[in-house]
């Protein structure tokens, strides 16, 4: 049985006098241990569909409907305290911005023991031996001592490291990454992707990567999804969507990638 499945998801957003109808029937499902992607133009929807998910978007103006399951849960008719354990815990975020997502007033090791406390059985001494587990997995050296570090002494890449850390901490069956190394310069880019492979391979995690970098989704995703205007254009295994594209966004899509390509090369 898949582990998340979406059907129909739809997400409107209400304004003024008219309304966005920002995800359109969108289904698709995640496998036991897959990584899939989403990609597609800014505004097509993508993180509006992570978001929609554990309904962390604001309703109003946001109203969402379809079914989402997570092992045949209800997800979107969950409340109270079972959507709470759900969000952060069952399936858990890494955004763009890893500054945002941590507190600043609070050390990385009272962040850290604070999610695993929340999500798992550990406590106290346990609940701090896996915070330092946790930062030595996602390879924060001195793992130890960095726990009393605020999150302004860590450097981008620590810090998006220690939001990986957080998110995996809780022990979720779903991964959720939005743009997570659109913020970071390339060379941290490509560690944060190996390691989110690594880990998504020896947790047996699975993954729903949101990006618009094809080349990151092309090295680390098993299938893709195209976004445009709202709607899943198109949807299969890596090589496929990406060497032998189907929907004309997709195609408009590659041109682009390629064009940038020529553009950085043409810069060496
Ligand atoms: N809170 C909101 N209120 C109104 N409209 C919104 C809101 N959030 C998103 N939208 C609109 O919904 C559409 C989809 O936005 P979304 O952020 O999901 O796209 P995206 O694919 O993640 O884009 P990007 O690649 O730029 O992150 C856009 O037209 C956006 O303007
Ligand atoms: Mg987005």
């Amino acid at each position: 049985m898949a582990l998340l499945t979406v059907e129909d998801l739809s997400v409107i957003y209400a304004q003024r006098s008219t309304a966005v109808r920002a995800v359109d029937r969108v289904s698709f499902t995640i496998e036991p241990g897959e990584i899939v992607a989403l990609v597609g133009e800014s505004g097509s929807g993508k993180t509006s569909v992570a978001l929609a998910l554990t309904k962390l978007l604001p309703m109003p103006p946001a109203a969402i409907s379809g079914d989402v399951r997570l092992s045949g849960t209800s997800l979107l008719d969950a409340t109270g305290d079972t959507l709470r354990s759900i969000r952060g815990g069952t399936i858990s975020y890494v955004f763009q911005d890893p500054a945002t997502s941590l507190n600043p007033v609070l050390t990385i090791g009272e962040q850290l023991v604070e999610a695993i406390e929340l999500h798992t059985d550990a406590r106290g001494r346990e609940a701090k031996q896996e915070a330092i587990r946790w930062l030595q997995r996602v390879g924060i050296p001195s793992a130890e001592e960095r726990l009393g570090a605020y999150p302004h002494e860590f450097s981008g890449g620590m810090q998006q490291r220690a939001c990986i850390a957080m998110a995996l901490a809780s022990r979720p069956a779903l991964l959720v990454a939005d743009e997570p190394t659109t913020a970071l310069d390339v060379t941290i880019q490509v560690q944060i992707l190996r390691l989110l492979r690594d880990l998504q391979r020896t947790l047996s995690l699975s993954v729903l990567l949101i990006s618009h970098d094809l080349t990151v989704v092309e090295r680390i995703a098993h299938r893709v999804g195209v976004m445009a205007g709202g709607r899943l254009v198109e949807l299969g295994a890596v090589e496929q969507v990406l060497h032998q594209p189907a929907h004309p966004h997709t195609k408009e899509l590659l041109r682009y990638r390629s064009m940038m390509t020529l553009k950085r090369e043409g810069k060496r």
